[in-house]
């Protein structure tokens, strides 16, 4: 069997490992892949945003199934296009991909179907955005509608800030077409959860739930980057916590989506925040995140390629979907600068990790060896029956991983030890 996997970043790698383990002994095929993933795939050059080019790429490799990975190939209908085309696919179908692709999509979905959300309004002028902007109190929430690389995410701490904000967004185009529309809201506090999950469209299994650390430096400071290091499970998701989740948000989201005639299938993610009120949503994601894939994969006890092929038939009901009870920890180094400028092309040298996984994002094959391609390299993950083992394990690995201006977070998972033992 000939599994394609589209994207190339240390999800993409994730996703290859563990579906290379699966009974059903496939062949993978990366477009376009990175330095890593041809360790144990065959590397197809291209674009995720080519649909034609990806089809017949297709044709020519005899792919029997693919795994459409990012977001931005999803909401532009690669799915629905390898359908039409007769290739099954994981991943939502364009309009079931707007639940991430639009933000005010998803948050007059939760409005309608009384899923729990910070409250909202919806702008396509910044005048008017300007003059509710000045009305609310502060911090102010303001994110671009459309898909900005995690990085449409403003928390205005007074009106001059989300004034700047809206300005940059709606008349400045910082987010090119993703910003004409905003969504200003609530700011919530709380411990951040995320949860993602299988589902058909009917059926929804929630996977090991996760913590990732989205800002660039320890301590939380600096600024937001796609992702530095993920722990899971996540200590704060309690099972009352998760079995509310189920009945007040998973649930609904699906059934809200099947309602909406855009039933989702694939892999929706749950930003979740746990409020003095409660868990409410900070966003939906409609695809594994980066690096919680990472993190999470390595925990999955059953075949990854069985479950989504159930999902992709809507039999998701009948899976086999098992957890090892570890614990994992994933951290991730990254080039010198990242989020901002960094230098490319440094020499990856990579010793002894014992059993940790490695897996390579932003990294290219250079003369036999590897070198640095991207802001976030490689990652390292480690499982273990405690997360504090999990932890030590992981940073123990990362000590034997060198590239010059490598960095990474010394605090993944700090936070988390830090509820587990009470702080
Ligand atoms: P998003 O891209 O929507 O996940 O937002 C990025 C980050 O901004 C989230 O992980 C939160 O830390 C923060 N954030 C987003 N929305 C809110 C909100 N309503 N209140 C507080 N923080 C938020
Ligand atoms: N790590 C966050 C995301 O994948 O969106």
């Amino acid at each position: 069997m000939n599994v394609l996997i589209i994207g190339s970043g240390g999800r993409e790698d994730a996703l290859g490992q563990k579906i290379a383990e699966s009974s059903l002994s496939p062949s993978l095929f990366f477009l376009p892949g990175n330095g890593g993933t041809g360790r144990y795939g065959t590397n197809i050059p291209g674009s995720v945003m080519d649909i034609t080019g990806t089809i017949a790429a297709c044709r020519e490799h005899s792919i029997d199934y693919v795994v459409v990975a990012p977001d931005d190939p999803l909401a532009a209908g690669m799915v629905d296009a390898l359908k039409g085309a007769g290739i099954p696919a994981f991943g939502p179908d364009r309009r079931a991909a707007r639940i991430e692709s639009s933000k005010s999509f998803a948050k007059d979905l939760m409005h309608k179907y009384s899923i729990p959300t910070a409250s909202y309004e919806v702008f396509t002028d910044s005048a008017s955005a300007i003059e509710y902007a000045s009305a609310q109190d502060y911090p102010l929430v303001i994110k671009a509608d459309g898909l900005a690389l995690g990085k449409g995410v403003i928390i205005a701490e007074s009106r001059k800030e989300a004034e700047d904000a809206i300005r940059s967004m709606m008349d400045d185009d910082a987010f090119g077409d993703a910003g004409r529309k905003i969504v200003i809201e609530e700011f919530l506090t709380g411990p951040e959860v995320t949860v993602l999950s299988f589902t058909d469209g009917k059926t929804i299994v929630p996977m090991v739930s996760s913590m990732d650390h989205k800002r660039a430096l320890d301590g939380d400071e600096g600024l937001n980057t796609g992702g530095m290091g993920v722990i899971a499970p996540n200590p704060f998701f309690t099972d009352s916590i998760a079995a509310e989740c189920m009945d007040r948000i998973f649930l609904p989201t699906i059934r809200a989506m099947e309602m909406e005639g855009c039933p989702f299938s694939g892999c929706l993610y749950f930003g979740l925040m746990l409020t003095p009120d409660g868990p409410k949503v900070i966003e939906y994601n409609s695809r594994f995140g980066d690096p919680e894939a990472e993190a999470i994969l390595p925990l999955l006890d059953s075949d990854l390629l069985q479950i989504m092929q159930s999902v992709t038939d809507g039999r998701l009901a009948d899976a086999d979907v098992k957890w090892k009870k570890l614990s994992s920890c994933c951290v991730v180094a990254a080039s010198g600068g990242y989020p901002g400028k960094y230098e490319k092309g440094k020499e990856i040298s990579v010793g002894d990790i014992w059993d940790s996984r490695l897996f390579i994002a932003g990294a290219a094959e250079k003369n036999g060896k590897l070198a640095t391609s991207g802001g976030r390299v490689l990652s390292v993950c480690s499982l273990a029956k405690s997360l504090p083992e999990a932890i030590d394990k992981a940073y123990r690995a990362m000590e034997h991983i060198h590239f010059d201006g490598m960095f990474y977070r010394k605090d993944i998972g700090k936070r988390a030890l830090e509820a587990l033992n009470g702080v």
